[in-house]
């Protein structure tokens, strides 16, 4: 277990805030966290890899962040697997070894930074595969009382970028593991946006081509934090009801959208674009030239800054479309 005071947090937020902890906690197993939790005190925050937090400053509480690692093999039969994964691996390494392995049913998801718990707290999300498509258990130890749980796919209430986690158990529970149905007969969803056409040159497509398709897509439009500090999509896409797009469409009928079962999604990103903000700033911070739903520090920006430009964006974005957008960024 590591337990430090007064710890910098650069390494843990993708946005490059250069902020403290009170106190930094990262546990290795589900007993270090229980004989951690009586020493907690005051606020405390639990984090992955820090890829969808953006820090408004010093954080005066316990930052926690599991250290739990593992990938095994609980069971198994003709078509399918079940693996279980401790909360601290990082996201991509588990899809990495499923694709590897030829387990199907995580390779739409490559490359999405974060770890395994956040995968299961913020339903992530890409090219058409949510996490909650593949998750079948999901253990956590409650924070209050030391005590395991375990929910099962429905308990979690997933819905986009929403799970019981962000919302009446927010920071009340820590992931400790999160299980998984992979696919050994993997069917392939290439039905997002250009992925068939990028793969349309080969025969017999595997999960393996997807991957690579995917991360080539990824690496083309989004900045990499280490070169700019962001955190992938700082805003959610909004879900309106059929009414208020087939009105919209009237207006902008090259307009994308997504059938769900709550209503249709617009992209987010293409209504930033619209307003003309891809690749414009405001101070130091910017809008990226390649997928206006990322927020970028161009260097030495303060959270003031990225919040002025998230809140102009809003407002410009709700001015033409009469369409509230929301950060899917946690702002602390
Ligand atoms: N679009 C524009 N201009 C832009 C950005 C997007 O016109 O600047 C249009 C695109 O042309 C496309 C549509 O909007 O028609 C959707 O764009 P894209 O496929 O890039 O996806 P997105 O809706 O912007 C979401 C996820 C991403 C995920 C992609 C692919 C959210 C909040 N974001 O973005 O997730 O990779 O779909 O599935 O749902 C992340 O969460 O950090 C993330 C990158």
């Amino acid at each position: 277990m590591k337990d430090y005071s007064d710890y910098c947090l650069l390494k843990h937020n993708t946005f490059g805030m250069d902020v403290k902890a009170r106190r930094f906690v990262e546990y290795d197993s589900e007993d270090e966290l229980r004989m951690l939790i009586p020493t907690l005190r005051g606020d405390v925050l639990h984090i992955g890899g820090g890829s969808n937090l953006l820090f408004r400053g010093d954080y005066d509480g316990t930052v926690l962040h599991s250290g739990i690692k593992g990938i095994s093999v609980e069971d198994e039969d003709e078509e399918s697997i079940l693996v279980r994964v401790g909360a601290g691996e990082v996201w991509d390494d588990f899809v990495e070894w499923a694709v590897a392995k030829g387990y199907g049913g995580v390779e739409n998801l490559s490359l999405i930074p974060g770890e395994i718990g956040a995968s299961a707290v913020q339903n992530i999300g890409a090219y058409g595969v949510e996490a909650k498509d593949v998750i079948v258990l999901v253990e956590a130890v409650e924070l209050q009382s030391g005590q395991k749980r375990c929910f099962g796919t429905a308990e979690c209430d997933y819905a986009y970028r929403q799970s019981i986690f962000k919302n009446q158990f927010k920071g009340k529970y820590a992931v400790t593991h999160v299980t998984y149905r992979l696919s050994k007969q993997p069917s392939l969803k290439l039905d997002y946006g250009n992925i068939r056409t990028m793969l349309e040159d080969k025969e017999n497509i595997t999960i393996a081509d997807v991957r690579k398709a995917i991360i080539d897509i990824r690496n083309a439009k989004l900045p990499d934090p280490k070169v700019q500090g962001n955190a992938g999509s700082f805003f959610m896409n909004p879900i309106v009801c059929r009414e208020k797009f087939l009105a919209l469409q009237k207006d902008y009928p090259q307009m994308p959208f997504y059938d769900t079962d709550n209503g249709v999604k617009i992209p987010a990103g293409w209504m930033i674009e619209q307003c003309g903000w891809k690749g414009k700033s405001l101070g130091r911070a910017g809008v990226h030239d390649k997928q206006a739903l990322v927020l970028v520090n161009l260097g030495g920006a303060t959270s003031d800054e990225i919040i002025r430009l998230c809140d102009t964006i809003c407002k410009d974005v709700f001015n033409k479309f009469g369409i509230d957008i929301h950060p899917e960024v946690n702002v602390i």
